[in-house]
């Protein structure tokens, strides 16, 4: 078989960051691309990460390159809508002219709300969906601590609202941080659980930009945030699950591997890039109401359903996951099916190694649930469209049907 690389997609579109700055050391960055962008920084870092000597040293980087700065470490996993105002309150007496964010998605996520909150009015659910943000927003400088959401690169940040019943996202271009620093020795603290699903939603990020529906954009109109399949997020997301594949078992089972960690600090950021303009789907769609009535991380539903979802798409998808086949390096060379059915298998596979619950019975949710979850995912429009095949309720039923025995010969 032939590979075709960039595999070619009509359209391209390409969200990033100003400047990306990947590598061990990188960190030492932090300081000038600060001071070239502002005097007085805002610092959101999660609370485990503040007491770090890392974070210490970028602290004093910043103090001799002439920045003051402003710490804030109350970050609440799932970002409670109240917590980001309360932060964004606080920070208002501050006036920053820059925002750093450093450590994992919750963190960079706090951080661009607040940026967003200081610099046009609220409330915050005015900008709830896409391209609701009329104006800039502070500076970000963004520094991942988990191999991960992408959140460095992505126009994204994701929040708990009790008036809603599932989680919201804030997706608008003007959330992109300037700067990205991804030094990969700072995610080698990351315990084993959550290196296992941050890594396995940054393979998901890859994996469903890289199945998502292709789609013909108004170029005439503002472009969607997310406008599907296209030759830029093709060209990352192949990338980024080369480099993940194997590195995620690897970072999991021996978190000083310290190859594994730069190659999943490097998956991580393609995918976040991939799925700035590519988008993500149905997992996404799914994990959602999943996350909501059984609290569990962000990370653990979406590579729970992606086996799952992917086997559901395989008829409309067989060509695309025959190229991840290659990425992951488990091609066959006998056909395209038998190389697509090889890649949904070692990404089952993955989920098995890095200790994924099995089936969402593992999770405690109860059958006579799953109606009610199809029935929410169905809603999530925005991710529902990007599916590469026609998602109705009932085929959503029939996908968490199967993951709830984890049996996905059903959707063969
Ligand atoms: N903005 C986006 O594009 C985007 C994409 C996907 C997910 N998300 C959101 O990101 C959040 C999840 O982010 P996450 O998976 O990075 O987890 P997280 O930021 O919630 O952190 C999880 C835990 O890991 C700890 N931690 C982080 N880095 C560490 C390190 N280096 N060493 C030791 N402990 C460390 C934190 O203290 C925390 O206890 C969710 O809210 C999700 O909705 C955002
Ligand atoms: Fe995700």
């Amino acid at each position: 078989m032939t590979a075709i690389h960039p595999p070619a997609d009509p359209i391209g579109v390409l969200r990033a960051p100003d400047a990306v700055h990947f590598g061990r050391g990188s960190l030492a960055s932090l300081a000038p691309a600060v001071a070239r962008l502002g005097r007085r920084a805002l610092v959101v870092v999660d609370p485990f990460l503040a007491g770090t000597p890392a974070f210490a040293g970028a602290l004093a980087a910043l103090d001799a390159a002439g920045v003051e700065t402003h710490v804030h470490s109350e970050v609440i996993p799932e970002l409670p809508v109240e917590s980001v105002v309360a932060a964004a309150e606080a920070a208002r007496g501050i006036a920053p002219d820059v925002v750093v964010a450093y450590g994992g998605g919750s963190a960079l996520d706090l951080g661009k709300l607040v940026a967003l909150l200081l610099s046009q009015p609220g409330p915050l659910s005015d900008y709830y969906g896409e391209n609701k943000v009329r104006g800039p927003v502070l500076p970000i400088v963004a520094v991942p601590t988990t191999a991960g959401t992408g959140s460095e690169a992505t126009p994204v940040a994701v929040v708990s609202d009790p008036d809603r019943e599932l989680k919201v996202g804030v997706s608008d271009a003007a959330l992109i941080p300037r700067v990205a620093i991804v030094d990969p020795d700072l995610t080698t603290g990351a315990p084993a659980a959550v290196t296992a699903y941050s890594g396995i939603d940054a393979i998901v990020h890859c994996a469903e930009s890289f199945t998502a529906v292709d789609r013909a954009p108004d170029w005439a109109q503002t472009l969607p945030i997310f406008v599907g399949r296209n030759r830029m997020s093709s060209l990352l997301a192949l990338d980024g699950l080369r480099a993940m594949g194997d590195a995620l078992p690897r970072a999991v089972a021996d978190g000083s591997d310290a190859e594994a960690r730069d190659r999943m600090a490097w998956g991580s950021l393609l995918g976040g890039m991939a799925f700035g303009s590519g988008g993500t789907h149905l997992s996404h769609a799914l994990q959602y109401p999943i996350g909501a009535l059984t609290h569990t991380p962000h990370g653990l539903g979406t590579g729970l359903m992606l086996p799952y979802v992917l086997q559901a798409c395989f008829a409309q998808t067989s060509d695309r996951l025959a190229l991840m086949a290659e990425a992951l390096g488990v091609a066959t060379g006998r056909s395209e099916r038998d190389d697509a059915q090889a890649a949904i298998d070692r990404l089952a596979a993955i989920t098995v190694e890095i200790g994924l619950p099995a089936s969402l019975a593992d999770i405690g949710l109860d059958r006579a649930e799953l109606p009610r979850i199809a029935g929410l995912a169905a809603g999530v429009t925005r991710l529902v469209a990007l599916a590469a095949r026609d998602a109705t309720p009932d085929l959503l039923e029939r996908i968490l049907d199967a993951a709830y025995d984890g049996d996905r010969s059903r959707l063969v």
